[in-house]
Formats: structure tokens, sequence, C-alpha cells
């Protein structure tokens, strides 16, 4: 468990506010040319609100789609990533942009864009709401909200073992004073 009381704020409420709206318009000028119609997948669980948030403010037709997924066990990857559910619709010839929470040693997202080209997509892109850089995971991410540094956090769809996703802001707490 996590003293929530201990919990330093990163991002409060508007800022991720901020940080979606920023996203959605770059997305938004970056399709305009391509196409007006795009396949949205969800990486379950964590990028919950950040997918709701950001596909509300995209000006083009969106398609819904989900994948879950799971690499992590408390604060760290295990680095063996298990589906749980995987997309229901064809996504030859899409667009496909995947919606990630946070990047850290890029096997989720590598293991999902392989996957997601073996479909012949016309397009992949991909946005995360934060990239750590502690890595160099070796992923390309097309759009990025925010780079934080080797941190643990929790709040808006990131969870510690479960729990926090729920929390509106972005915070962590010390290795030292949880
Ligand atoms: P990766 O496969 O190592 O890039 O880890 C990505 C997944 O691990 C993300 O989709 C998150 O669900 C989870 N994750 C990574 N870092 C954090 C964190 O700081 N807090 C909560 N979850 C995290
Ligand atoms: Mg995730």
């Amino acid at each position: 468990m996590i003293e929530l009381s201990k919990l330093k704020i990163l991002y409060p409420e508007e800022e991720i506010d901020k940080i979606v709206n920023e996203l959605a318009d770059e997305i938004t000028s970056f399709y305009k040319p391509i196409t007006d119609e795009i396949m949205a997948i969800c990486i379950l669980k964590g990028s919950i609100h950040f997918y709701s948030d950001l596909l509300k403010r995209l000006d083009m037709n969106v398609r819904y789609n989900f994948v879950h997924v799971s690499s992590y066990a408390g604060e760290r990857s295990t680095g063996k990533i298990r589906v749980k559910t995987w997309v229901d619709e064809s996504l030859t010839g899409r667009h496909v942009l995947l919606v990630e929470d946070i990047v850290d040693t890029g096997n989720t997202l590598r293991y999902i864009t392989n996957y997601i080209w073996k479909q012949k997509p016309a397009t992949v892109k991909l946005v995360s709401l934060f990239e750590k850089t502690v890595h160099d995971h070796g992923v390309n991410i097309d759009f990025v909200g925010e780079k934080i540094g080797d941190k643990f956090i929790i709040g808006y769809g990131l969870d510690y073992d479960e729990l926090y996703r729920n929390l509106p802001y972005v915070g962590y707490v010390e290795a030292e004073e949880k």
C-alpha cells in the first residue's frame, strides 16, 4: 500500500488537462492531411482515463478498440507480457493509433506493435502520456506528453498493485517514505 498523505503531486488535474489538449491538437493536425478516420487502441488498464479524455478532443472520426496486457508486479516490469484481451476488429488498411499511459522498458509497446503490423494496417502511430527516460527503450513514440525520470508514478489510470488508478492527479512517493 502507498501512504497517500506522503504522495507528492507531480501533475495536478489542470496540468494533465493541458498536456492532453496539446497532444490532441498535435494528433489532429498530423492526421488531417492523411485521413479523416482512425482506429484508436486503448492499452488497458492504465490508459483508460487518458484514452477517454484524448479521444473526446480529436477532431476526426474515431473507432474504438481495446487490448489488455500486463507486465508489471508492484513497481517493476517483470519483462513478461501477458495478453488478456486483444482487438476484436480487423486492422487491415486502418490508420491505427496506439494509446499508452507510460513507456518504461518499451517491452509492452514493442510486443503490441509487432502483432499489429502483422495485420497489415495502413499506418501505426504511438502516443504516450508519459515516457520514462531512464532506459534506452528503443521504441519510437510519435507523440509524447511528458518525459519523466526514474519515478514510479500513480494516478490518472496508473496503478500500484491495481490501486490508485482513480486519483485525478499524478503523484509519486519517494522510496524510503512508502
Ligand atoms: P514497459 O513495458 O516497461 O514499457 O512498461 C509499460 C507498462 O508498465 C505501462 O503500460 C504501465 O501500465 C506500467 N508502468 C510503467 N511504469 C509505471 C509507473 O511508473 N507507474 C505505474 N505503471 C507503470
Ligand atoms: Mg499500461
